[in-house]
């Protein structure tokens, strides 16, 4: 069991004013691994996961599901879960308080042990972050739960297809209603489910492991449990996608220094409100239209263009996660821009560091006004995960050298930035 508590980087510096060129493969992704993790739970034989990241939220998911008595073993981005001895187990609060996707093993400890306990789970800081679709779902499905301090106690001897309608679109809800769905008794419909890439992904996992799903992308799901019975194959493999929010990260940070870069195997069909601001930025973009590994190329025009306003929301509205990224680069634009966050209500955390780096703001409630402003190399502090990487991305176009401290929160997400932007040609080393 890895401990994983402790972190490789402790800082990133910075120096700013390089422009990025070349070409690279973007890791999977975070958001798809972890539920699949999950889901290898309700299985009784081997799950294979190639190119999952080597990132830290994917090392507490596999120590989550050693507690619960599977067999995990990874080299380099192949992951495999042996769940056949799987057996019901507490599991430590420092690892399921560290991220937030904890919460879907919730669902799959049900599907498979008929009861589950667990604490309340992490993630970041971004706004309130309630669990309580989760657990209406979960009832819904037949689940008896109680809320004991910070635990979670569930209870299902008898989970039965139902009906749920989700009152708005949650990712997290939708995956964990599949799992349970995936145990219950006779066909489970969800109305208004998340049709975010990560459940599609999520879906076509249950799929290939004989799992009878209709309606996979669409807002009706129709989940036959306990499918797999007939059908499963033993043993799964599955290829996690690129991550298409690291990929936007690239994207924007190439679009904001200037160059030209090529993301291999960038999924363009999963990120068109992204390409489309990109584009309104002057960058030209071309990506393939279909599912093929076609990539993403990206020119960025010198002087970037304020956009229209831009309005977070549920796919496949522009990603809440691109937000702050996407805050840090309007810093460059030739006027000012408005950001509107429908997602989470306590996602600016990350302007008052952009602040010290001479970046100009005005946040009204949910509203962000950017100004164009010449940023130069300060100290800062990463908050969470996807406000970290605005802050690289502000000390790449910024003057001087910045500090990035905090950066373990980047790490939760990124397998390697350093890497990939020194491939890329940018100026980053890490302080461990
Ligand atoms: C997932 C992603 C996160 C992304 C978010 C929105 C993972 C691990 N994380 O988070 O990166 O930013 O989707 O695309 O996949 N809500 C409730 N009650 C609930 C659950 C959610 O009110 O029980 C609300 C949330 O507060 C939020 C909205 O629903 O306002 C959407 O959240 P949700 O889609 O559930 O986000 P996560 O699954 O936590």
């Amino acid at each position: 069991m890895v401990e994983v508590g402790r972190c490789k980087m402790k800082s990133l510096l910075i120096d700013g004013g390089c422009v990025l060129n070349g070409q690279i493969k973007v890791q999977g992704s975070k958001n798809a691994a972890l539920p699949i993790i999950a889901a290898s739970l309700l299985f009784p034989g081997k799950t294979v996961l190639q190119e999952c990241p080597q990132i830290r939220d994917v090392e507490l998911m596999k120590n989550l599901l050693e507690c619960l008595g599977c067999e995990v073993s990874s080299r380099e981005n192949c992951l495999s879960v042996e769940a056949g001895e799987a057996k019901v187990n507490n599991l430590p609060a420092r690892w399921v308080g560290g991220m937030r996707s904890s919460i879907l093993l919730l669902g799959a400890m049900l599907a498979r042990f008929h009861s589950a306990v667990i604490c309340y789970p992490g993630g970041c800081v971004i706004g309130e972050r309630p669990i309580d679709l989760h657990i209406m779902a979960l009832e819904k499905l037949g689940a008896e739960i109680h809320i004991e301090g910070e635990c979670i106690i569930a209870k299902a001897t008898n989970l039965k297809g139902c009906k749920i309608q989700f009152p708005i679109s949650s990712v997290g809800a939708t995956e964990q209603a599949i799992l349970a769905a995936c145990g219950a008794q006779g066909i489970t419909d969800l109305y208004n489910a998340a049709t975010e890439p990560e459940v599609v992904h999520l879906c076509r996992f249950l799929h290939s492991a004989g799992i009878e799903i209709q309606g996979i992308g669409c807002k009706h799901l129709r989940i036959t449990g306990q499918s797999f019975a007939k059908n499963y194959p033993g043993e799964i493999q599955y290829t996690i996608p690129a991550d298409r929010i690291v990929a936007g990260t690239y994207l924007l940070m190439a679009a904001a220094c200037g160059g030209e870069i090529y993301l291999e195997n960038g999924q363009s069909q999963e990120m068109e409100a992204l390409l489309a601001v990109t584009r309104q930025l002057g960058s030209r973009v071309e990506g393939s239209k279909t599912d093929l590994p076609g990539g993403i190329f990206l020119k960025a025009e010198k002087n970037l263009k304020a956009p229209e306003k831009i309005v977070t929301g549920p796919y496949p509205e522009f990603p809440t996660d691109m937000q702050p990224i996407l805050a840090a680069t309007l810093s460059k634009a030739d006027g000012e821009s408005i950001i509107e966050e429908t997602v989470f209500e306590n996602r600016f955390c990350y302007v008052s560091e952009l602040e010290k780096m001479g970046g100009k703001f005005r946040t009204d409630n949910r509203r962000l006004s950017v100004y164009p402003a010449y940023l130069h190399g300060a100290c800062v502090q990463a908050a969470d995960l996807r406000g970290g990487a605005a802050l690289v991305l502000a000390g790449l176009i910024a003057e001087g050298r910045t500090k990035v401290e905090n950066a373990h929160f980047i790490e939760r997400g990124y397998e390697d930035i350093v890497r990939d932007l020194r491939k890329l040609g940018a100026k980053i080393t890490s302080e461990t």
